[in-house]
């Protein structure tokens, strides 16, 4: 029988690529402060510190390459028979480097620009500046676009969608502290699907899967990848 797949992925995919989490000892968040640099109060009270902290990571995901748990979860949608979706809550770009096609960025795209005044979206250069106007309107309101705290997170319809057709849902490198996506495993149990968590440590939620596999992503991906294609040819 075809299965279909949803993969959540968070920052942990990353860590071993050299990008940092947000949580973690030395995270993004003890560094700077969350409601300084990802919320539209910040950007609205320091629009130019928010974009030095947008321009200093899309620098690092650019030096960035894909690990091998990136690499895994892009030969999974190659080689199973059923469809497979990631859901990233990352900004870098590591999963399609990867190869990955199926992908959905429901916190945005460090790569991408936004105008706050119209709506417009287009390739984001290498570093943004507070009065950068948008190619389409000409207004100075050009942000990253990506998703702050407050903000909704982008084509959720279809995500919920996904999961409620998903016979196995893997959330794999994130904490599980940042809802909606935390609360994705709630939802796939309910649609009936087997729920997997691949972790560093165990997350906020992982009550709520069915199996756990822990360890560094660029280990414990690629091994269950190949137990589900192995299992698959049985
Ligand atoms: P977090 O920083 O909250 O969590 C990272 C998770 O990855 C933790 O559970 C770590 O244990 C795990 N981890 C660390 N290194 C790992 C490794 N090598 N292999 C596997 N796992 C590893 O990041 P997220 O859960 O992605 O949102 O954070 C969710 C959202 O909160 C982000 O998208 C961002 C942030 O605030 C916005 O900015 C809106």
């Amino acid at each position: 029988m075809v299965r279909n797949i949803v993969i959540l992925t968070g920052a942990g995919i990353s860590a071993e690529s050299g990008l940092g989490t947000f949580r973690d000892a030395d995270g993004l968040w003890s560094r700077y402060p969350l409601e300084d640099v990802a919320t539209p109060e910040g950007f609205a009270r320091d629009p130019v510190l928010v974009h030095e902290f947008y321009n200093a990571r899309r620098e690092n995901a650019a030096q960035a390459v894909p690990n091998d748990a990136h690499k895994a979860l892009a030969r999974l949608q190659a080689d199973w028979p059923g469809r497979v979706s990631i859901v990233t809550q990352n900004v870098d770009g590591l999963h399609e480097a990867a190869g990955a096609r199926d992908l959905i960025h429901m916190h945005g795209e460090l790569a991408r620009a936004l105008c706050a005044r119209c709506g417009h979206r287009w390739d984001a250069p290498e570093r943004m500046a507070k009065d950068d106007p948008c190619p389409a309107c000409g207004a100075a309101a050009t942000r990253p676009d990506v998703v702050w705290f407050g903000e909704m997170p982008y084509r959720m319809e279809t995500i919920l969608s996904l999961i409620d057709d998903a016979d196995i849902f893997a959330a794999i490198g994130t904490s599980g502290n940042v809802y909606p996506a935390a609360g994705f495993v709630q939802e796939a149990l309910g649609a009936g699907a087997h729920t997997v968590e691949l972790n560093l440590e165990p997350s906020a939620v992982v009550s709520a899967f069915d199996e756990t596999r822990f360890g560094p992503a660029t280990q414990i991906v690629p091994d269950w990848v190949a137990e589900l294609l192995q299992r698959r040819a049985e």
